[in-house]
């Protein structure tokens, strides 16, 4: 199979979504996964998020990462279901630790729904660990001028 990887483009954001919302595994929000959040994120870490690409263009598969100045963290990693088990989620994931080598980050996190026992597999096969010592918590802020507009 003929594929290759480049970095997402704002352009990009409409074939990316569309793939987000059909894909098992990945959880999207209605703020965070607006066009306005996502071209916040790209322009915030330039060249950290890829996407792999057959021949037409046909985008089939995604990653989204980014870092903080200390910590770095990944979203939305998926590889279209007929597509998988062809090193290419490992390939983009090459390029993202790459990054964060080139950016000084020493550690990276990775949110994982308990639900998903396949993708959780896939990062142990990665290397991966639990922190089974640390809770995730959040809270909800009301972000200025914008209340996002993805369908999702
Ligand atoms: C998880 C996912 C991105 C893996 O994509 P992929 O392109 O099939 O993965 P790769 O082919 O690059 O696999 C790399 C290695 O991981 C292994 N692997 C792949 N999927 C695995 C799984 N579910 N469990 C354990 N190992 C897995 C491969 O066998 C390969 O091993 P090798 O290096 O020893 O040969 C893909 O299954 C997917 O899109 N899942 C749905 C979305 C999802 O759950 N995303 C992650 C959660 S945030």
């Amino acid at each position: 199979m003929n594929y290759s990887i480049r970095e997402v483009l704002d352009t990009d954001y409409d074939s990316l979504l569309e793939l987000w919302k059909t894909t098992h595994g990945i959880g999207i929000d209605e703020y965070s996964d607006s066009l306005e959040s996502i071209q916040r994120f790209l322009t915030r870490n330039p060249g950290m998020s890829f996407l792999a690409v057959l021949e037409d263009g046909k985008i089939i598969a995604s990653v989204l990462s980014g870092h903080d100045g200390r910590r770095g963290f990944i979203y939305h990693l998926l590889v279209q279901e007929k597509y998988r088990r062809f090193g290419i989620a490992a390939a983009m994931l090459e390029k993202v630790y790459k990054k964060f080598e080139e950016n000084f980050i020493p550690k990276a996190n990775i949110f994982v729904m308990k639900v998903n026992q396949s993708g959780i597999g896939f990062w142990t096969h990665e290397g991966w660990k639990s922190r089974n010592n640390l809770e995730i918590m959040q809270r909800e802020f009301k972000p200025m001028g914008s209340k996002g507009n993805c369908e999702c």
